[in-house]
């Protein structure tokens, strides 16, 4: 049990051409690309999955003879974790080699790269291998969330040697990409307030119902970039779409009962210590065009805990946009638990881990969308108040968890930015998100309710995929009352559940000179659980 509810206030998002689209070249769990040399002779495609704890890469060099990739604690070959193949007379060579001198790098004992293909094709080596995202051996550079001087090397032969000037290094977070595409002639349109006087309450939610552009095309956002003022202050901020039915541009304090606050669709989200966030290079957020005059909502939460008086903020959001259309129009699904709950549930104080849910059963989006697209998953953002400690989002085919489309278990409230999942996660009809979140309310006396108060709690994931369907949000609220109707005039399923979610995945290295193997605990399954774990403090 517990209510289920679905806002289905947008149904004008334009998505019936990407609909017939068939999967893209970012499908192939290579989402990210970079050149490493400035001739783009060499170039590195890669993709990753933290839960089974595996990266690929896909090395292509415009050379025939040997092609090689290290990683490298300085920039240099000393020390590196280098693999070096290509296509001989003898046919392939690949190997795991390190580094402890500028000379020729040696043979691993242990070989932790898996070579998936190799092949030569107009004058271009293409190699495709595969490594534990944390290796075992100490032999092989450990792969982390941060900048890595990558070095390559290539030769004009077969044969392995001195590489000349054919090297090269370039600093790259393959864990957390953000390319940087720097064109000074991009186009962005800057969406923000204008000289908002922020009161000296603790929470103050700003809210600007405005026109973006007058694009009488379809045009795609690319990147969006934020724009703040005041940093120690601005908390969030969300831009929405609106239904049709607001027409009239306003500025004012949010959920007031105002025409915007039925504005939900989010367009783009942006949480204290994000940065820049680039989309995928074969999908983009639509704007304009058949939508041209629907009203945006920008929403900017204001946290200002020691009441400073007197703030005037300017922040907003750049949106970079293209009419270079991209392959595909991208949605992003509000999922977890609703945010302005019409029932009465508290988290107790003095909790160490205290368990919320929320559920999306995406079973019901037929009666919106019919036939649902599979929804390519390539990015989340997680979002909670200050007592959040972990945010899990499990995904479930037909009543086992099959994934996880997002994970923290280091929750850092001053820190929320849109994470790429490395790779692409398939959510087809039927599926189930369940959003977990887990909070620390151990320095409370009093019990903290759901709400849009810094000091009230949050649970929810935005889900970033393609294409884009009409549904934005995909939320439910525990079962405590019946239900009174809400402002948001939902669609109420009841029979819902909470479901098990695995254990969080785990790395552990197998005893020295055994094969490197990661533990899957996360496979584990077990069945079902009732809502009412929600009051359940563990
Ligand atoms: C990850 O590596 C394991 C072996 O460690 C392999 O069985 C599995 O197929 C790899 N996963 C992917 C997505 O390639
Ligand atoms: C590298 O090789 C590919 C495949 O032959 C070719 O399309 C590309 O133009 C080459 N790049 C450069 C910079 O020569
Ligand atoms: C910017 O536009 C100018 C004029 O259209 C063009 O010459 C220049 O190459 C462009 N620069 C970039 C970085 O795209
Ligand atoms: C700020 O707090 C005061 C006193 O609690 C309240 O009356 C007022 O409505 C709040 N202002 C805003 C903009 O929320
Ligand atoms: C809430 O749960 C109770 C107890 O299982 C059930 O009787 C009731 O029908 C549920 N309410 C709704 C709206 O589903
Ligand atoms: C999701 O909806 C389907 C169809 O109504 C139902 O069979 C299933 O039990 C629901 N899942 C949960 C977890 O409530």
């Amino acid at each position: 049990w517990g209510d289920y509810i679905m806002s289905a206030l947008l149904l004008f998002f334009p998505i019936l051409l990407a609909w017939t689209e068939g999967t893209s070249a970012a499908d192939d769990g290579m989402p990210f690309m970079e050149y490493l040399d400035p001739n783009r002779l060499v170039c590195l495609k890669w993709g990753f999955d933290n839960l089974k704890g595996n990266i690929t890469f896909q090395l292509a060099v415009n050379s025939t003879g040997w092609i090689s990739l290290g990683f490298s604690p300085s920039g240099e070959m000393y020390g590196a974790d280098i693999v070096i193949g290509g296509v001989g007379s003898n046919g392939n060579y690949f190997n795991d080699y390190h580094a402890k001198e500028e000379v020729m790098p040696l043979l691993d004992k242990e070989q932790s790269y898996t070579l998936l293909s190799m092949m030569e094709n107009d004058g271009q080596t293409i190699m495709t291998f595969q490594r534990a995202i944390q290796s075992c051996d100490e032999e092989d550079f450990h792969i982390t969330a941060q900048p890595i001087k990558l070095i390559y090397a290539y030769g004009t032969s077969d044969e392995i040697k001195y590489h000349g000037p054919r090297r090269g290094t370039k600093e790259v977070n393959l864990l957390n990409y953000v390319p940087r595409t720097s064109n000074a002639n991009a186009t962005y349109l800057s969406v923000k307030v204008t000289n908002v006087p922020v009161p000296s309450n603790k929470t103050y939610y700003h809210c600007k119902v405005m026109k973006l552009s007058d694009f009488s095309t379809k045009h795609h956002i690319y990147q969006i970039e934020p724009e703040i003022e005041n940093p120690d202050i601005v908390h969030h901020m969300l831009l929405y779409h609106c239904p049709p039915t607001v027409t009239t541009p306003y500025e004012n304090p949010c959920y007031r009962g105002d025409p915007g606050d039925v504005c939900f669709g989010v367009v783009a989200a942006w949480g204290t210590g994000g940065g820049v966030y680039e989309l995928p290079e074969n999908a983009g957020i639509p704007i304009g065009g058949e939508n041209k005059n629907i009203l945006y909502r920008l929403e900017i939460h204001y946290n200002n805990p020691q009441q400073k008086a007197g703030v005037v903020d300017n922040s907003g959001l750049r949106l970079y946009y293209t009419d270079q259309l991209r392959q595909h129009d991208v949605g992003i699904l509000n999922t977890g638990l609703l945010p302005i709950l019409s029932v009465n549930y508290n988290i107790p104080p003095k909790a160490a881990e205290f368990h919320t849910y929320g559920l999306c059963n995406t079973s019901y989006f037929s009666q919106l969308v019919n036939p649902m697209p599979d929804l390519q998953v390539f990015a989340v953002l997680l979002h909670t108040h200050l007592a959040g400690r972990k945010v899990r989002v499990g995904h479930f085919r037909k009543g086992k968890q099959i994934d996880f489309l997002g994970l923290n278990e280091n929750y850092n409230f001053e820190m929320q930015q849109t994470v790429n999942l490395g790779s692409i996660k398939t959510v087809m009809e039927g599926d189930e998100i369940i959003v977990e979140c887990t909070y620390n309310t151990e320095d409370r006396t009093e019990p903290t309710t759901i709400g849009l108060s810094t000091f009230d709690e949050m649970c929810l994931a935005f889900v970033y995929y393609y294409p884009a369907i009409s549904v934005t949000s995909c939320l439910s609220q525990p079962n405590t009352t019946l239900l009174s109707p809400t402002d948001y005039q939902p669609l109420v399923y009841t029979n819902a559940f909470i479901r098990d979610l695995t254990e969080s995945p785990t790395i552990k290295c197998k005893p020295k000179n055994a094969a490197n193997e990661l533990c899957p605990s996360w496979i584990a399954n077990t069945g079902g659980i009732l809502l009412s774990l929600l009051w359940m403090i563990v």
